[in-house]
C-alpha cells in the first residue's frame, strides 16, 4: 500500500490510506515509469512497432475493487478516428476506457480495443472496458437485451464495468435495473457493476432494496463541484468515486488559482486538475481524441500538489458549479 499522492490531511483532502489505496504495485501495468520528458514522444504511436512513449498508472483501490487511478473518456469519439483514438490511449498506457450506450460509440471503442489487442499492444485481461445503461432500459426485460446489445456493439465476450447511466428517480426504476445488472453479471455477461449520477439518498435506496453497492459511483466532478458529500459516502461505503468531466470541459482553465498553481509545478492547467482529482482520491477519466493532450494528462501523474494547494482548489468549488445544472434528483436522461 502506498499513499505517496495523498496530499494533505484536511477531511476534505480525501479518503485515509485505510478507506482508499492508491498504489504503484503495477496489477495492471507493467510499463515503464519515465520521469516526465525521458522519452521522446514524436509521431503516430499506433504507427510505429515501437511505442514512443509509455506510462505506468498505478492503482486505486477499496477492499471490494481496483481500477487503474486513471482513465480515458470517450465521450464524442466515434468513427475511424474515435477507434484510433482509444488503440493511441491503450498503447500509451490506458487501460480504464469508458464508453456508454448513448455514446454510440461502444462500436469505435470495441474496434480500438480490438485493435490494439490483435497487435500485441495490450491483453484482453488488462483492459477495463465500461459502458452504461441508459434511463429508456431501467425496465428487466430491456435492460438485459440492453447489455446484450452493448456487448454485440463493442464485438467483447464481456464488459468489465456496466453502470446505471443515470438514476432518473422520478421515473423510479433504478431498483428494477440494478437487480438487472446483478443478474447479467451472474450470468457472465459482464464482470462488475456500478452506478454514475448516484446521490448517497439512491445509494442508501440501492442497498436497502437489493443488500448490493456499486463498486464504483462516476458523478460530475471537478474544481467547481467537487462532490465532497458524495466522495464521503462512497469511501465510507467502499464504493470508487470516479469523476466524469474531470477536467469541467475546460471552463476551470483560466481560474487564477489553478493557472498560478500549474506555474509552481511547471505543470499545465490541465495536469493541476489531474494531480488534485488524485490527492482527493477522485478517479478523472479525461477525454482527449488529441495524442499530445493524452499524453499530458498521463503525465500528471508526476505532478504532486501540496496540501495547501490541494486545499486551494477545494475552496473553488460552488454550490451552484455543476455544468449544465444536471442535479441528479431533477435531470432525467434516458
Ligand atoms: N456518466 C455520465 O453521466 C457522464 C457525463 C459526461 C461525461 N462522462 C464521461 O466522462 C468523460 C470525461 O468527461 P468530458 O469528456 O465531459 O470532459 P473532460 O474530460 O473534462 O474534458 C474533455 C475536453 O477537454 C479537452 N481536453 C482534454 N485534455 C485536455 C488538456 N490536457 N488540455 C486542454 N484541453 C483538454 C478535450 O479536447 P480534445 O479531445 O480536443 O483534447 C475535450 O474537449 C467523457 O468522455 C465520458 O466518458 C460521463
Amino acid at each position: 500500500m502506498l499513499n505517496e499522492h495523498r496530499a494533505g490531511t484536511g477531511a476534505d483532502t480525501g479518503p485515509t490510506s485505510d478507506q482508499l489505496r492508491i498504489s504503484r504495485s503495477a496489477e495492471f501495468h507493467d510499463f515503464p515509469w519515465p520521469a516526465v520528458g525521458d522519452r521522446g514522444y514524436t509521431g503516430r504511436m499506433t504507427d510505429s512497432s515501437e511505442p514512443t512513449y509509455q506510462q505506468s498508472i498505478p492503482t486505486l483501490s477499496t477492499d471490494r475493487y481496483t481500477l487503474p487511478a486513471l482513465g480515458f473518456g470517450t465521450y464524442r469519439l466515434w468513427g475511424k478516428s474515435g477507434a484510433q483514438s482509444t488503440e493511441t490511449a491503450l498503447s500509451m498506457g490506458y487501460r480504464l476506457i469508458d464508453s456508454a450506450y448513448n455514446y454510440e460509440n461502444e462500436g469505435t471503442v470495441g474496434a480500438g480495443i480490438r485493435a490494439a489487442i490483435d497487435k500485441g499492444i495490450v491483453s484482453r485481461n488488462d483492459v477495463t472496458v465500461t459502458s452504461k445503461l441508459p434511463g429508456r432500459y431501467h425496465e428487466h426485460d430491456k435492460a438485459l437485451s440492453a447489455i446484450e446489445e452493448s456487448l454485440y456493439r463493442t464485438g467483447l465476450d464481456y464488459i468489465d464495468l456496466y453502470l446505471i447511466h443515470w438514476p432518473n428517480p422520478k421515473q423510479g426504476k433504478y431498483v428494477e435495473a440494478w437487480k438487472t445488472l446483478m443478474e447479467a453479471r451472474d450470468r457472465g455477461l459482464i464482470r462488475n457493476i456500478g452506478v454514475c449520477n448516484f446521490t448517497p439518498e439512491h445509494l442508501d435506496t440501492l442497498e436497502q432494496e437489493t443488500g448490493e453497492l456499486p463498486v464504483i459511483n462516476q458523478v460530475e466532478l471537478h474544481p467547481y463541484f467537487n462532490q465532497a458529500d458524495t466522495r464521503a459516502y462512497d469511501t465510507e461505503h467502499g464504493i470508487i468515486t470516479e469523476a466524469w468531466s474531470p477536467l469541467a470541459r475546460g471552463a476551470v482553465f483560466e481560474e487564477d488559482t489553478i493557472v498560478s498553481i500549474a506555474k509552481n509545478h511547471d505543470a499545465s492547467v490541465g495536469q493541476v486538475v489531474l494531480a488534485w482529482h488524485r490527492a482527493i482520491g477522485s478517479l478523472a477519466i479525461p477525454k482527449s481524441a488529441s495524442e499530445k493532450r493524452q499524453k499530458e494528462n498521463l503525465d500528471s501523474l508526476h505532478v504532486t500538489l501540496t496540501s495547501d494547494e490541494v486545499e486551494a482548489i477545494n475552496a473553488l468549488t460552488k454550490t451552484d458549479g455543476r455544468e449544465k445544472d444536471q442535479d441528479p434528483d431533477e435531470y432525467e436522461e434516458f
